[in-house]
């Protein structure tokens, strides 16, 4: 899914005007079809604020965000819902597993929204927990799990109704650093096979380093480092982006 923010304004009502808080300032950003964006910033510079943005979660101040040349503003709150259902898949930092459902329900849950048949969800849920490594713990509870597990299932959950678009904020803030790798193994390779767009926010290098390229984000501004990331020469040749003529050659 391709991603375009035009003149995106953004801000917080404060107690009063004065307390308002300016978050995003005029930001204009394209994020192609396919490709893996890392947002990088401090924290309170707007990442989360951006990503909600871009996942139609919450509406700019001003300006306007197009999902694969949809006009995001012209929708009416029950279109961005059914947008939001079936062509976005969410990671967050705390997991945000629904404690009373198993494994196997937390996964399950966008599709019994779509009201699939259940044969159809039973097997595909036995399909993606085997891809996230979790196929024998189906019928456990988020509290039976430790971190990473529930962050596998939290995956699992995000891309089992294989979304365009997927957003991870901060997916491995709660981990330590060998889960956290983990887990940043699992998104890759789901982008590698299932090729989404995936945009990232982190504040760790080491996360950042999975994606194609950094968007900074500081001040209210984002900036798109023209460089683009070490992974390229992993991917199928027809697929790389065109490297940045005014860079010199990756030896
Ligand atoms: N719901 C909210 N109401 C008021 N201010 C908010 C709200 N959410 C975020 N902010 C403020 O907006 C700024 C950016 O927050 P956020 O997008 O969460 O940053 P980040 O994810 O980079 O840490 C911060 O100053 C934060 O305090
Ligand atoms: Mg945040």
């Amino acid at each position: 899914m391709r991603i375009r923010l035009e003149h995106v304004t953004h801000a917080y009502a404060g107690s009063d005007v004065s307390a308002a808080v300016q978050v995003l300032d005029d930001v204009s950003l394209e994020i192609a079809s396919g490709d893996f964006a890392v947002l990088m910033g401090a924290s309170g510079s707007g990442k989360s604020t951006l990503l909600n943005l871009i996942g139609a979660v919450d509406r700019p101040v001003s300006g306007r965000l197009l999902l694969d040349d949809v006009d995001t503003s012209s929708l009416d709150e029950s279109s961005l819902t059914m947008l939001r259902r079936t062509s976005i898949g969410y990671i967050f930092q705390f997991f945000n597993l629904i404690p009373t459902l198993n494994v196997f329900e937390n996964v399950a849950f966008p599709l019994s929204l779509a009201k699939m048949p259940r044969s159809e969800i039973k097997s595909r849920v036995a399909e993606v927990l085997k891809e996230v490594g979790l196929g024998n713990r189906a019928s456990h509870f988020p509290n039976e799990l430790s971190g990473g597990e529930m962050q596998r299932v939290a995956i699992a959950r995000a891309v089992i109704h294989r979304p365009p678009l997927i957003l991870a904020d901060e997916p491995t803030g709660n981990l330590d650093s060998k889960n956290g790798d983990m887990i940043l193994d699992l998104i890759r390779e789901i982008h590698n096979s299932r090729r989404p767009t995936i945009v990232m926010a982190t504040h760790s290098e080491r996360a950042a380093a999975y994606g194609d390229y950094v968007v900074e984000v500081a001040d209210g501004k984002v900036n798109r480092g023209s460089g683009v990331g070490s992974r390229v020469s992993e991917k199928e040749p027809g697929l790389a982006p065109t490297p940045d003529p005014r860079l010199p050659t990756p030896s």
